[in-house]
């Protein structure tokens, strides 16, 4: 993009500021810039003033297959899902485009470092949980690896120098996420630095636009994939492509499927899946009206007590079907570190906007979804942040509960 090319785009969209210090920059530099605001996703600007206006239709809880009721099939669930594994229909995406900003780290989240006395990063303990399903199933599944321009090179690098934890090399896929501008209160574009436009990930809600727009479609037709297991990088026992959960999923005969947790108390921060007018949903900790967090039932239980783990099975075929109906955006009002008069600023406060679209809501254009629930101590242990709730101490805790040693 040359100059006065980027000019006419700026002035289309009323961001002209982003070329003020073009005329004190090296050719480097500007060649950067103007190569930034090419590839810059203007469109989600039209979603400013837009985050207010979240209309919540009718919740309702959502039936849930209980541990319970999975222990009671577990042998019938567990053929049908090593069926579908062992005839190439399920593949794994592994969503780790984001930041990891609250762990407070530069690089890809899943090479931190969980190990205390050798090095266990999230990568390989992920790998190992993942190994547990090839052994039983006996052939090894295809791995997407959702990354963002951020930190797709360290990712890639990484898996190539732990020579892919010994997997097939030919079944690990690497894909990039897009990224969205940060903007201020008022929709000014932020420059991260005077070449740099302030960008983020855009959410993983756009996890199966980009594989496809990736190119690998044919490889999933080829291949003849059905469903697809995504799953967070930042659960350190997340279990993937998890046999008795995919079993369970086809049986349902639901489109999708997502494992939960229940619920410790009204105010932990999980997304809660329910019913919203009768399709399945799932409601943000911060969007559930605080009198239905806090209902109980007779049991003294929570009423929406289904908590999601980010570990989401769908059908190729359901995802497909939606695959043109929009995502709603979501804005983060965030701090953002960017340029003002001249000067690198760190905001303290919040300060603009973030623009994101969410897997999460994926589930309600896919019509049915099964909940699944899977026992807390042995599946869901997040690394958000360094310490406390949902810390780096919490899932090492968790993962020695549950036998490995670090
Ligand atoms: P989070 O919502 O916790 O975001 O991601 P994050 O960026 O990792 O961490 P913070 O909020 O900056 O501290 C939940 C999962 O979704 C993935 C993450 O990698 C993680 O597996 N994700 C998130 C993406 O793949 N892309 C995104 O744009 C955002």
């Amino acid at each position: 993009m040359t100059y006065q090319q980027a000019e006419q785009l700026l002035q289309k969209y009323g961001q002209e500021h982003l070329l003020e210090y073009y005329p004190e920059l090296n050719e480097e530099q500007r060649a950067a810039l103007l190569a930034d605001i090419s590839k810059v996703d203007f469109s989600v600007l039209e979603n400013l003033g837009t985050h207010a206006q979240r209309i919540m239709g009718k919740l309702s809880p959502a039936d849930a297959l209980t541990c319970e009721d999975v222990e009671a099939h577990r042998a019938e669930f567990e053929k049908e899902g090593l069926k579908a594994i062992r005839a190439g229909k399920v593949a794994a995406v592994l969503l780790a485009g984001g930041q990891g900003t609250r762990l407070g780290i530069t690089g890809p989240k899943g090479m931190f470092d969980m190990g205390e006395t050798s090095p266990h990063t999230i990568f390989s303990l992920q790998m190992d949980n993942i190994f547990d399903v090839v052994k039983k199933a006996g052939c090894m599944f295809h791995i997407f690896v959702m990354t963002s321009d951020i930190n797709d090179a360290a990712t890639r690098a990484y898996f190539e120098q732990c020579n892919y934890f010994g997997y097939d090399r030919k079944k690990i896929h690497f894909y990039e996420q897009k990224l969205a501008p940060a903007c201020s209160k008022e929709g000014r574009i932020y420059l991260e630095e005077k070449y740099k436009v302030a960008q983020s990930p855009n959410g993983n809600g756009g996890w199966y636009s980009s594989l496809i727009e990736a190119g690998y479609g044919p490889l999933l037709e080829s291949e003849g994939i059905e469903w697809l297991n995504i799953y967070a990088v930042d659960n350190v026992l997340q279990r993937i492509c998890d046999p008795v959960f995919v079993g369970a999923t086809i049986l349902s005969g639901c489109a999708c499927s997502g494992k939960v947790v229940r619920k410790t108390s009204p105010e932990e921060r999980v997304g809660v899946l329910c019913k919203e007018d009768g399709r399945p949903a799932i409601i943000e900790y911060y969007e559930m009206p605080t009198d239905l967090a806090a209902l109980r039932g007779d049991d003294g239980r929570l009423v929406y007590c289904y908590g999601v783990i980010l570990n989401y099975l769908f059908s190729v075929k359901g995802l497909n079907a939606i695959y043109s109906d929009k995502l709603p955006c979501h804005l983060a009002f965030k701090a953002i570190p960017h340029i003002e008069g001249g000067v690198k600023v760190t905001p303290a406060e919040p300060c603009g906007y973030k623009f994101e679209t969410l897997a999460v809501d994926l589930i309600a254009l896919m019509g049915s979804c099964l909940a699944f629930e899977v026992v807390r101590e042995r599946e869901f242990a997040p690394v958000k942040n360094r310490t406390g709730v949902d810390s780096v101490d919490s899932a090492r805790a968790l993962l020695k509960l549950n036998g490995v040693r670090l």
